[in-house]
């Protein structure tokens, strides 16, 4: 038997699994370091968790009424994907670690809030209001298509 799982504890355990990978990218950071290959893995999967987010989960609560908590998150996604970006530009530059942890470390502030967020009210109201099984079914094997951007990258606010 396969433990059960719901939509908040599959997206939950993503948030920990890109955490992990974060970490070791700080951990080589610390030591004067720069490993990108930690740090692309989860942003990877970071990219795609926030597609399934916006693009799958968000859209069956907002048909359900919950719109402001979705606007928040959805503003969060953008400022996420920012600093993603202006890490990859300082990697590519060659820039200073301390640098770099500069701009990761407001990275990681953000996701920590931003995480406990959904895990402490938009997951449980997703487990509570929605069918987990059927956006379960959705999310597996669903992948952002080439180029696909967050919401707030396309000028779309809620
Ligand atoms: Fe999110
Ligand atoms: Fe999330």
């Amino acid at each position: 038997m396969t433990e059960p799982v719901t939509v908040g504890t599959l997206l939950e355990g993503e948030h920990q699994w890109i955490d992990g990978r974060f970490g070791q990218f700080l951990q080589a950071l610390n030591a004067g370091s720069v490993n990108a290959e930690p740090l692309d893995e989860a942003a990877h999967v970071l990219h795609r968790h926030i597609f399934l987010e916006e693009e799958i989960l968000f859209p069956e609560l907002e048909a359900r009424g919950v719109v402001g908590p979705t606007a928040v998150m959805v503003q969060e996604h953008g400022q996420i994907c920012d600093f993603l970006e202006r890490i990859a530009m300082l990697i590519r530059d060659g820039a200073p670690p301390d640098r770099i942890q500069q701009v990761f470390d407001a990275l990681r502030s953000l996701l920590e809030e931003h995480n406990a967020k959904e895990e402490q009210v938009l997951y449980p109201a997703a487990d509570h209001l929605l069918n987990s099984a059927e956006l379960l079914r959705r999310m597996q094997g669903a992948d952002p298509p080439h180029g696909w951007l967050c919401r707030a990258h396309r000028g779309e606010t809620g």
